[in-house]
């Protein structure tokens, strides 16, 4: 009945290998079971197990024997089951093994697959920040602020990361900017230089004096390479070589034709005490120079001017005192000499008075309402006799209904009296002097302006000395020039009258023809 419950064959062996009893055969025709595998096992070890073909089932059966004692009796029972069961059973569990492996490999496949790709976004996220950190830009919450995990703490560090540095930059920048509108703005030319004598730093000045075309990257450029100027490169060795500490190193070069600087410069030292590099500023002191050297010469020319006069006069004065000719002819002469001379005297120290007080700007200038035409005839009227002796054609055109000038008469006057002296003057004998007044054309809304131009037919003025003529005692033929009486201060005064009545003087001239001088002072507008 057991048997039939479990499903298998149950036999009862005694120790000596009888069989006892058997669910399935008759006991007493079985043979001796002892030497059975199973049975030797169980008989040695308690229990004992073996697979074997059964010759009377015939097919393979998996026996297990078990040692029992008790009631003073030894006996193996013995329990055999054919194979084949145990193989479906075994088959029919593996299949739900595998089945149910493969469901939880597949959920958890898909888990992991889930999870993967959530850690990926975020780790492109992490590749993307870190590109555009890369490109210079600091993005603005750039991570949503979510979740607690490691990932989300390094997303909310870097958050804060390009925050800080966005602030930073904007400060720097800033900074950069002050001190870069400072140093632009700055008339001195400021180098600043490494210790090998490469430009740092180069503020728009600097670079107008280096000429360094617009655009050009000066940096790390070395300063012998922008210039050519042996006096720059004899700066830099100097400032190189010396020891600048100790005096504070200045010097004035000429760099370009006429243009004159103070360099003073000072050694960069870091709060160790090397040698960073140096700061050159350049001043243009061209002006003062040029102020200086037309104050010598200007002293120079007034003394010799003064000179000359005067030994002449001194000379005659003391031979008629002490060594009278006896002939008074000879002492008339000699008296109309020094009167000659004394007339340029006070000629000389009035044209210096009128100059100072032009050039000062102390002079008080009425604004009269002035006919140019009358202006011209008063002009003109002083010189009919001269003119005349020098058998000299002065003519005038004056053009009909202009307006009214606004200005000094006197001073005027003296500007036109130059001019016409000085035309009258240097014109050979025969030649011709005209005067003209015109009205300008006005353009663009300007005020109208009133020309009046002298023109002669004289030997006319070089062009090279065309630029300094109205410089004070400038005279293109010195000797001749004092021969007729000249001093040189004509044109620095007509300059001077012209500048305070607000107009505009041109000269244009052409050797061995004449020379034109224009002369345009604004009309009266409320005419
Ligand atoms: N019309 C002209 N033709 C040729 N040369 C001229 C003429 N006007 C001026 N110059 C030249 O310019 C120089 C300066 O003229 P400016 O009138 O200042 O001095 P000046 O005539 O020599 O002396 P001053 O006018 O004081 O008597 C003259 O010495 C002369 O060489
Ligand atoms: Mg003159």
């Amino acid at each position: 009945q057991l048997s039939g419950e479990l499903g298998s064959w149950i036999t009862v062996i005694a120790a000596d290998g009888r069989v006892l009893g058997d669910s399935a055969e008759v006991s007493e025709q079985m043979e001796n079971h002892a030497n059975r595998p199973e049975v030797i096992e169980a008989m040695r070890n308690g229990t004992g197990t073996a697979i074997r073909f059964s010759t009377t089932v015939r097919y393979n059966m998996l026996y297990r024997a078990f040692h029992q004692t008790g009631a003073g009796q030894e006996r193996i029972v013995r329990v055999a089951m054919p194979l084949t069961d145990i193989e479906n059973i075994i088959r029919s569990f593996r299949k739900s093994l595998l089945s149910g492996l493969a469901l939880a490999s597949a959920f958890g496949l898909l888990l992991a697959w889930a999870f993967s790709h959530h850690l990926s976004r975020r780790f492109q996220r992490l590749v993307q920040f870190s590109g555009e950190v890369a490109g210079g830009s600091f993005p603005h919450d750039f991570f949503p602020n979510r979740g607690t995990d490691e990932i989300a703490r390094l997303e909310q560090h870097l958050n804060d990361m390009s925050q800080k540095i966005r602030e930073n930059l904007a400060q720097v920048i800033a900074e950069k900017d002050k001190s870069d509108s400072i140093l632009r703005c700055m008339i001195e030319g400021v180098l600043v230089l490494d210790p090998r004598g490469q430009v740092l730093v180069m503020n728009e000045r600097a670079k107008a004096m280096f000429h360094v075309p617009d655009g050009k990257d000066i940096h790390w450029l070395s300063i012998l390479e922008m210039s050519r100027h042996p006096e720059v490169h004899k700066i830099l060795e100097e400032i190189l070589t010396s020891n600048l500490s100790e005096q504070p190193y200045s010097k004035e070069v000429e760099l370009d034709e006429e243009r004159w600087f103070r360099v003073n410069a000072v050694r960069l030292r870091n709060k160790g005490g090397s040698f960073l590099g140096s700061i050159l500023v350049f001043h243009d002191v061209t002006d003062i120079k040029r102020f200086e050297s037309m104050r010598s010469d200007f002293v120079a020319n007034v003394s010799h001017e003064l000179r000359t006069p005067l030994t002449a006069i001194r000379g005659y004065v003391e031979t008629l005192l002490h060594t009278p000719p006896p002939d008074p002819q000879d002492s008339r002469q000699f008296l109309e000499i020094i009167d000659r001379h004394s007339d340029r005297l006070s000629r000389l120290t009035e044209d210096l008075l009128t100059l100072s007080d032009l050039e000062s700007g102390k002079v008080h200038l009425s604004q009269q309402l002035l006919d140019a035409g009358n202006l011209i005839q008063r002009v003109l009227e002083v010189f009919w006799d001269q003119a005349a002796r020098k058998k000299i054609k002065l003519t005038q055109e004056v053009a009909p209904g202009l307006p009214k000038l606004a200005g000094d008469l006197d001073r005027l006057q003296q500007l036109f009296i130059n001019l016409v002296d000085n035309a009258i003057k240097y014109t050979p004998l025969e030649g011709v002097v005209s005067l003209t007044v015109t009205q300008t054309a006005v353009h663009n809304g300007g005020a109208p302006h009133i020309e009046i131009a002298v023109r002669d037919t004289g030997p006319g003025i070089p062009e090279k000395d065309l630029p300094r003529i109205t410089e004070r005692f400038y005279r293109v033929d010195k000797a001749r020039s004092r021969d007729l009486g000249g001093t040189g201060l004509g044109l620095a005064i007509v300059k001077h009258i012209v500048q305070a009545h607000k107009g505009e003087l041109s000269i244009e001239s052409t050797l061995k023809k004449g020379t034109t001088v224009r002369v345009r002072l604004p009309a009266d507008t409320a005419k």
